[in-house]
Protein backbone atom coordinates (compact mmCIF):
# COMPACT_ATOMS: atom_id res chain seq x y z
CA UNK A 1 0.00 0.00 0.00
CA UNK A 2 1.26 3.23 -0.28
CA UNK A 3 2.57 5.33 2.03
CA UNK A 4 0.38 6.02 5.05
CA UNK A 5 0.14 9.72 5.27
CA UNK A 6 -2.21 10.39 2.84
CA UNK A 7 -4.64 7.35 3.89
CA UNK A 8 -7.05 7.84 6.59
CA UNK A 9 -10.13 5.02 7.51
CA UNK A 10 -13.45 6.50 8.10
CA UNK A 11 -16.57 5.12 9.39
CA UNK A 12 -20.30 6.34 9.42
CA UNK A 13 -22.57 5.07 11.94
CA UNK A 14 -25.95 6.05 11.03
CA UNK A 15 -29.54 5.00 12.60
CA UNK A 16 -29.83 2.08 9.82
CA UNK A 17 -26.32 1.33 8.81
CA UNK A 18 -22.78 1.58 9.56
CA UNK A 19 -20.52 2.09 6.34
CA UNK A 20 -16.86 2.53 6.49
CA UNK A 21 -13.64 2.70 3.86
CA UNK A 22 -10.15 3.92 3.23
CA UNK A 23 -10.02 7.08 2.02
CA UNK A 24 -7.39 8.85 0.07
CA UNK A 25 -6.90 12.24 1.77
CA UNK A 26 -5.74 13.94 -1.36
CA UNK A 27 -8.20 13.44 -3.33
CA UNK A 28 -11.13 12.82 -0.88
CA UNK A 29 -11.65 9.35 -2.56
CA UNK A 30 -12.25 5.79 -1.12
CA UNK A 31 -9.41 3.57 -2.37
CA UNK A 32 -11.05 0.40 -1.07
CA UNK A 33 -14.44 -1.35 -0.99
CA UNK A 34 -17.01 0.66 0.91
CA UNK A 35 -18.41 -2.20 3.50
CA UNK A 36 -21.72 -1.67 4.91
CA UNK A 37 -23.34 -3.92 7.61
CA UNK A 38 -26.91 -3.23 9.46
CA UNK A 39 -26.91 -0.87 12.84
CA UNK A 40 -27.84 -3.40 15.71
CA UNK A 41 -31.59 -3.63 16.53
CA UNK A 42 -31.65 -1.20 19.51
CA UNK A 43 -27.91 0.61 18.35
CA UNK A 44 -26.69 -0.41 22.35
CA UNK A 45 -22.89 0.72 22.40
CA UNK A 46 -21.28 -2.19 22.89
CA UNK A 47 -23.38 -3.76 19.62
CA UNK A 48 -22.04 -0.90 17.99
CA UNK A 49 -18.90 -1.25 18.52
CA UNK A 50 -18.86 -4.99 17.79
CA UNK A 51 -20.54 -3.50 14.28
CA UNK A 52 -17.75 -1.27 13.84
CA UNK A 53 -14.96 -3.48 14.55
CA UNK A 54 -16.26 -5.96 12.23
CA UNK A 55 -16.90 -3.57 9.25
CA UNK A 56 -12.92 -2.67 10.42
CA UNK A 57 -12.01 -6.23 9.91
CA UNK A 58 -13.70 -6.35 7.00
CA UNK A 59 -11.92 -3.47 5.02
CA UNK A 60 -8.40 -5.19 6.53
CA UNK A 61 -8.04 -1.86 8.24
CA UNK A 62 -8.84 -3.59 12.44
CA UNK A 63 -4.61 -3.24 12.56
CA UNK A 64 -3.78 -0.79 10.46
CA UNK A 65 -1.69 2.21 11.15
CA UNK A 66 -4.12 4.50 9.06
CA UNK A 67 -5.67 7.30 11.44
CA UNK A 68 -9.42 6.69 11.93
CA UNK A 69 -12.27 8.99 11.86
CA UNK A 70 -15.32 7.93 13.60
CA UNK A 71 -18.97 9.65 12.71
CA UNK A 72 -21.64 9.29 14.81
CA UNK A 73 -25.75 10.73 14.54
CA UNK A 74 -26.06 12.67 17.79
CA UNK A 75 -24.74 15.85 19.39
CA UNK A 76 -20.89 15.13 19.55
CA UNK A 77 -19.58 17.71 22.20
CA UNK A 78 -15.69 16.73 23.93
CA UNK A 79 -15.99 13.32 23.04
CA UNK A 80 -19.30 12.33 24.49
CA UNK A 81 -22.55 11.97 22.90
CA UNK A 82 -25.10 14.11 24.21
CA UNK A 83 -28.30 13.23 22.46
CA UNK A 84 -30.16 9.82 21.09
CA UNK A 85 -32.64 10.28 17.98
CA UNK A 86 -32.50 6.55 16.23
CA UNK A 87 -29.64 5.00 19.06
CA UNK A 88 -30.13 3.58 22.47
CA UNK A 89 -30.75 6.27 24.88
CA UNK A 90 -27.47 4.79 26.36
CA UNK A 91 -25.16 7.19 24.30
CA UNK A 92 -26.81 10.20 25.80
CA UNK A 93 -24.35 11.70 27.77
CA UNK A 94 -21.74 8.97 27.10
CA UNK A 95 -18.16 9.43 26.93
CA UNK A 96 -18.43 7.45 23.45
CA UNK A 97 -15.13 8.38 22.16
CA UNK A 98 -13.24 7.27 24.71
CA UNK A 99 -15.09 3.95 24.58
CA UNK A 100 -14.46 3.18 20.76
CA UNK A 101 -11.27 4.11 21.64
CA UNK A 102 -10.94 1.31 24.46
CA UNK A 103 -13.28 -1.03 22.46
CA UNK A 104 -10.52 -0.60 19.35
CA UNK A 105 -7.69 -0.09 21.13
CA UNK A 106 -6.72 2.87 19.23
CA UNK A 107 -6.76 6.41 18.64
CA UNK A 108 -9.86 7.91 17.08
CA UNK A 109 -11.41 11.15 15.59
CA UNK A 110 -14.91 11.53 16.71
CA UNK A 111 -17.70 13.85 15.16
CA UNK A 112 -21.11 14.15 14.57
CA UNK A 113 -22.35 12.34 10.96
CA UNK A 114 -23.97 15.70 9.36
CA UNK A 115 -20.99 17.54 10.20
CA UNK A 116 -18.28 15.65 8.98
CA UNK A 117 -20.38 15.38 5.68
CA UNK A 118 -20.15 19.26 5.68
CA UNK A 119 -16.61 18.40 5.87
CA UNK A 120 -15.75 16.31 3.15
CA UNK A 121 -18.18 18.54 1.02
CA UNK A 122 -16.22 21.70 1.86
CA UNK A 123 -12.70 19.90 1.29
CA UNK A 124 -13.84 17.98 -1.50
CA UNK A 125 -17.45 18.41 -2.75
CA UNK A 126 -19.98 21.39 -3.23
CA UNK A 127 -19.23 23.09 -0.96
CA UNK A 128 -15.37 23.47 -2.28
CA UNK A 129 -14.38 27.32 -2.47
CA UNK A 130 -18.39 28.56 -1.71
CA UNK A 131 -18.38 32.10 -0.55
CA UNK A 132 -20.87 32.74 2.38
CA UNK A 133 -23.36 30.00 4.18
CA UNK A 134 -23.46 26.86 3.39
CA UNK A 135 -26.41 24.73 4.93
CA UNK A 136 -25.74 20.46 4.35
CA UNK A 137 -28.24 18.47 5.16
CA UNK A 138 -28.70 14.92 4.86
CA UNK A 139 -31.66 12.41 4.77
CA UNK A 140 -31.57 9.58 5.62
CA UNK A 141 -33.09 7.51 8.82
CA UNK A 142 -33.25 11.65 10.77
CA UNK A 143 -32.41 14.60 8.95
CA UNK A 144 -28.81 15.67 10.22
CA UNK A 145 -27.39 19.19 9.37
CA UNK A 146 -24.14 20.69 9.03
CA UNK A 147 -23.91 24.59 8.47
CA UNK A 148 -20.73 26.29 7.35
CA UNK A 149 -19.87 29.59 7.15
CA UNK A 150 -17.18 30.55 5.08
CA UNK A 151 -15.68 27.53 4.64
CA UNK A 152 -15.61 27.05 8.58
CA UNK A 153 -17.92 24.47 10.26
CA UNK A 154 -20.41 25.52 12.88
CA UNK A 155 -20.84 22.26 14.78
CA UNK A 156 -24.09 20.50 16.11
CA UNK A 157 -26.61 22.77 14.41
CA UNK A 158 -29.19 19.60 14.62
CA UNK A 159 -31.60 21.31 12.57
CA UNK A 160 -33.65 18.19 11.83
CA UNK A 161 -34.80 18.87 15.16
CA UNK A 162 -37.04 21.72 14.32
CA UNK A 163 -40.29 21.61 15.42
CA UNK A 164 -43.01 21.39 12.49
CA UNK A 165 -45.70 23.97 14.21
CA UNK A 166 -48.87 21.64 12.51
CA UNK A 167 -48.21 17.97 14.00
CA UNK A 168 -45.50 19.26 16.81
CA UNK A 169 -43.26 17.42 15.80
CA UNK A 170 -39.57 17.31 14.67
CA UNK A 171 -38.98 18.24 11.28
CA UNK A 172 -37.00 14.46 10.55
CA UNK A 173 -40.24 12.87 11.24
CA UNK A 174 -42.14 14.48 8.52
CA UNK A 175 -39.47 15.08 5.89
CA UNK A 176 -36.80 12.30 6.42
CA UNK A 177 -35.91 10.12 3.73
CA UNK A 178 -37.73 7.42 6.44
CA UNK A 179 -41.04 9.49 6.20
CA UNK A 180 -41.00 8.89 2.82
CA UNK A 181 -40.80 4.86 3.07
CA UNK A 182 -42.54 4.89 6.36
CA UNK A 183 -45.50 6.93 4.81
CA UNK A 184 -45.30 5.00 1.07
CA UNK A 185 -45.11 8.84 -0.11
CA UNK A 186 -44.13 9.65 -4.21
CA UNK A 187 -41.45 11.31 -4.72
CA UNK A 188 -44.13 14.60 -5.42
CA UNK A 189 -45.38 13.51 -2.16
CA UNK A 190 -41.90 13.55 -0.26
CA UNK A 191 -41.09 17.00 -2.09
CA UNK A 192 -44.25 19.09 -1.03
CA UNK A 193 -43.24 17.93 2.81
CA UNK A 194 -39.05 18.97 1.35
CA UNK A 195 -40.94 21.90 0.43
CA UNK A 196 -42.05 23.01 3.96
CA UNK A 197 -38.60 22.45 5.44
CA UNK A 198 -36.03 24.14 3.16
CA UNK A 199 -38.50 26.72 2.49
CA UNK A 200 -38.35 27.00 6.89
CA UNK A 201 -34.52 27.07 6.58
CA UNK A 202 -34.09 29.62 3.90
CA UNK A 203 -36.21 31.78 5.98
CA UNK A 204 -34.42 31.07 9.21
CA UNK A 205 -30.44 31.37 7.52
CA UNK A 206 -30.27 32.88 4.59
CA UNK A 207 -28.00 30.33 2.74
CA UNK A 208 -26.28 31.18 -0.40
CA UNK A 209 -26.69 27.07 -0.89
CA UNK A 210 -27.94 24.02 0.12
CA UNK A 211 -26.60 20.67 0.04
CA UNK A 212 -28.29 17.65 -0.26
CA UNK A 213 -26.50 14.59 1.35
CA UNK A 214 -27.92 11.18 2.20
CA UNK A 215 -28.63 7.96 0.46
CA UNK A 216 -31.22 9.38 -1.41
CA UNK A 217 -29.08 11.90 -2.64
CA UNK A 218 -28.27 9.27 -5.72
CA UNK A 219 -31.86 10.16 -6.81
CA UNK A 220 -31.78 13.59 -6.42
CA UNK A 221 -33.04 14.43 -10.08
CA UNK A 222 -36.25 13.00 -8.67
CA UNK A 223 -37.03 15.94 -6.12
CA UNK A 224 -35.31 18.17 -6.53
CA UNK A 225 -36.45 19.98 -9.40
CA UNK A 226 -39.63 19.34 -7.61
CA UNK A 227 -38.14 22.35 -4.94
CA UNK A 228 -39.11 25.92 -5.74
CA UNK A 229 -36.50 27.85 -3.60
CA UNK A 230 -34.49 30.68 -4.05
CA UNK A 231 -30.99 29.33 -2.83
CA UNK A 232 -29.40 26.99 -5.57
CA UNK A 233 -29.67 23.45 -4.19
CA UNK A 234 -27.18 20.65 -5.07
CA UNK A 235 -26.45 16.70 -4.59
CA UNK A 236 -23.59 16.39 -2.20
CA UNK A 237 -20.84 15.51 -4.96
CA UNK A 238 -20.02 12.54 -2.83
CA UNK A 239 -23.76 11.06 -2.32
CA UNK A 240 -23.43 8.58 0.68
CA UNK A 241 -19.69 8.29 1.06
CA UNK A 242 -19.70 11.97 2.21
CA UNK A 243 -19.57 10.60 5.94
CA UNK A 244 -17.12 8.59 5.50
CA UNK A 245 -14.56 10.45 3.52
CA UNK A 246 -15.59 13.53 5.96
CA UNK A 247 -15.08 11.35 9.06
CA UNK A 248 -11.51 10.18 7.57
CA UNK A 249 -10.14 13.54 6.77
CA UNK A 250 -10.96 14.35 10.85
CA UNK A 251 -7.46 13.13 11.02
CA UNK A 252 -5.95 15.91 8.78
CA UNK A 253 -5.92 19.17 10.43
CA UNK A 254 -7.51 22.61 9.80
CA UNK A 255 -10.30 20.41 11.77
CA UNK A 256 -12.96 23.60 12.98
CA UNK A 257 -11.27 24.23 16.37
CA UNK A 258 -14.12 22.71 18.73
CA UNK A 259 -13.32 19.28 16.92
CA UNK A 260 -9.62 19.76 17.15
CA UNK A 261 -10.36 20.71 21.06
CA UNK A 262 -12.89 17.48 21.22
CA UNK A 263 -9.62 15.56 19.92
CA UNK A 264 -7.20 16.90 22.22
CA UNK A 265 -9.47 16.08 25.27
CA UNK A 266 -9.71 12.28 24.58
C1 LIG B 1 -29.47 13.34 14.93
C2 LIG B 1 -28.29 14.08 14.34
C3 LIG B 1 -27.80 13.37 13.10
C4 LIG B 1 -28.94 13.12 12.13
C5 LIG B 1 -28.50 12.32 10.92
C6 LIG B 1 -30.53 13.15 13.87
O1 LIG B 1 -31.61 12.45 14.40
O2 LIG B 1 -30.02 14.07 16.02
O3 LIG B 1 -27.25 14.20 15.29
O4 LIG B 1 -26.81 14.14 12.48
O5 LIG B 1 -29.99 12.44 12.76
O6 LIG B 1 -28.02 11.08 11.28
Amino acid sequence: MASTGTRAVGIDIGGTGIKGGVVDLDAGELVSDRVKVPTPEGAEPDDVLGAVRQVLDTLGAAESDYPLGVAFPAIVKNGRTLSAANVSDTWIDFPAEQFFEKGLGRDIHFANDADVAGLAEVRYGAAKGVKGLVLLTTLGTGIGSALIYRGELVPNTELGHLQRAKHGKDAEAYAAYSAMERDELSWKEWAERLQWYYSHLEFLFSPDLFVIGGGVSKHADKFLPLLDLKTPVVPAVHRNNAGIIGAASLSRGAAPAHLAATTAAS
